[in-house]
């Protein structure tokens, strides 16, 4: 990190002279290059050569690689391709790199006939980091997960860092997406360039004399999988480098593709802005599952109350209750801010209550199937029970930390038999958690299991028929909303 201890011992991100303080200035797309300070921008770079980069990005001529061609990195190739340019598409899995050239692609949502497009507008995958050096701008899109002890993993992106920078070449930007804590770029990834490049090159700095130099930034991926009602080109992109120059680099790279571009005043800001956005919605999940609890002993149906707070028309954000959180983000980036805070002496507790919150809900799920099952005068162990969705959100193909695979595991625990139904995932096999190695039921035959627990709420389902068919629905997601039956059990 640009950054030292204070008189307190404590690390500090340093601010750069004459980066932070913007004011209102938000809106990369109408604030001129002519807007920055000169003088600095020529200090780290030859200005001729910065201003015929950035024309290169503008008139879609750059050439643009994305290491991590998983579900961020890939559809961001393919929207850069969209826009023009031509892309390379980096990964260590030799696997994913031979389905792309052959044009096939192995994500759901996204058709084979989109690869085989940009593959005519000169998209190609390679595992050869060599090829890194006929780049302009070097996009890093690898996971960030936490370890065992629950602390950020960052061996993605050391590893991905590490073998990117003997190829690096001068003036070429360099963008970590993944989500991480606030100082990773200039604290983990600037060291590891300027100490891994064959040339000497140090990263792009304001006041810093001129010469070859590299540029880098953090601009964190804002995708909502499945997520259909806004186009990614209109999410505004927020991007923070290490230097003036570098920013302006970022901005008019992404400028040329999303409609807004959000320069903030480093790297360190546009990570804990990524944080900000994931916590938020963390800790009001676990605010509406807490309340659902208690909505549930009062007699109140809390989606009912949600509907009602929605309709005032400013102040409140409707959250909705769950089986628990899912995916690589929402269960995952807060702990790198708790983590990040220990070394500021500094504790996170919103982050700690809500992660306890959240972590309980599939135990909660359990307690309504053993109190349904007892309803009818089962126990959950030997009874039969039907698991409707694997995927951590409705009709996407991810299931990472979904809380099904923390329900179905608990459920084999306690002697439930236990089936899943899921059309986006024939087999799961054993992932970094769990070994379930189950294959998909057919939806057939629901009137055989003691229980039917709704867990995704896939909208391929009809759950009319499923309440119709089955003894006992337990319902974590309101899938059922407006059917009645006193075998639903909403929780
Ligand atoms: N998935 C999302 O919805 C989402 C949304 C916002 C942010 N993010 C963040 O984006 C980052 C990437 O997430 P993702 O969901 O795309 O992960 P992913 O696992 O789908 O894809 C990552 C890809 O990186 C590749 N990879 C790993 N190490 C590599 C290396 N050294 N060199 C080259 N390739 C390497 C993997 O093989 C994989 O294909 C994470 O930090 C995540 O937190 C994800």
């Amino acid at each position: 990190m640009a950054g030292g201890k204070d008189a307190a011992g404590y690390l500090r991100i340093q601010r750069r002279p004459g980066v932070g303080g913007m004011g209102g200035w938000v809106d990369g797309t109408r604030h001129p290059a002519g807007s920055y300070n000169r003088a600095s921008m020529d200090d780290v770079m030859d200005r001729s050569a910065l201003d015929a980069l950035i024309d290169r990005m503008r008139r879609r001529e750059a050439r643009i690689g994305i290491v991590g061609m998983g579900y961020v990195g890939l559809p961001l190739a393919l929207l850069f391709s969209e826009q023009g340019f031509a892309v390379t598409g980096f990964d260590i899995e030799t696997g994913k790199v031979e389905a792309l050239n052959r044009g096939e692609s192995y994500i759901v949502r996204i058709d084979a006939a989109e690869i085989r497009k940009a593959q005519t507008a000169g998209f190609r995958a390679t595992t050869d980091y060599a090829e890194a050096a006929g780049m302009d701008a070097m996009i890093l899109c690898v996971p960030t997960p936490l370890n065992e002890y629950h602390e950020p993993d960052l061996s993605y992106v050391t590893g991905t860092v590490d073998a990117l920078a003997p190829h690096v070449v001068p003036n070429q930007l360099i963008v970590l997406e993944s989500t991480t804590y606030p100082g990773t770029t200039e604290e983990v990834v600037a060291p590891r360039l300027e100490a891994g490049n064959r040339r000497g090159l140090r990263i792009a700095r304001d006041g810093q004399a001129g010469g070859n130099c590299l540029h880098l930034a953090f601009s964190p991926e804002r995708e909502d999988p499945g997520n259909d009602t806004i186009a990614r080109a209109d999410i505004p992109k927020v991007v923070g480098g290490c230097s003036m120059a570098t920013r302006e680099l970022g901005m008019a790279l992404y400028g040329s593709i999303f409609h807004r571009v959000v320069p903030v005043s480093s790297p360190a800001v546009a990570e804990m802005t990524k944080l900000l956005e994931n916590i938020y919605r963390c800790v009001n999940i676990a605010l509406v599952n807490e309340l659902k609890q208690l909505a549930m002993r009062m007699g109140i149906d809390i989606h009912e109350v949600i509907e009602a707070a929605k309709t005032k028309p400013f102040g409140f954000q409707a959250f909705y209750p769950g089986p628990g959180l899912g995916g690589h983000c929402i269960p995952i980036d807060p702990f790198y801010l708790s983590w990040k805070a220990k070394q500021f002496d500094f504790r996170t507790r919103f982050i700690e209550l809500a992660g306890e919150v959240n972590t309980a809900m599939p135990y909660f799920v359990i307690d309504q199937i053993a109190a349904g099952l007892n309803e009818h005068a089962k126990p959950i162990k030997g009874s039969r029970i039907l698991v409707l969705g694997l995927a951590y959100k409705r009709d996407i193909d991810d299931l990472r930390e979904s809380p099904s695979l923390t329900i179905i595991e608990l459920l084999r625990q306690r002697g439930a038999e236990v089936a899943y139904n899921d059309p986006y995932f024939p087999q799961v096999g054993h992932g970094r958690h769990y070994a379930l190695n189950m294959t998909n039921t057919p939806l057939e035959n629901l009137g055989s299991y003691d229980a039917v627990v709704i867990v995704t709420d896939h909208s391929s389902y009809d759950y009319a028929a499923i309440v119709e068919q089955a003894q006992l629905v337990i319902d974590t997601r309101n899938a059922t909303k407006g059917i009645e039956s006193a075998k639903i059990v909403r929780c």
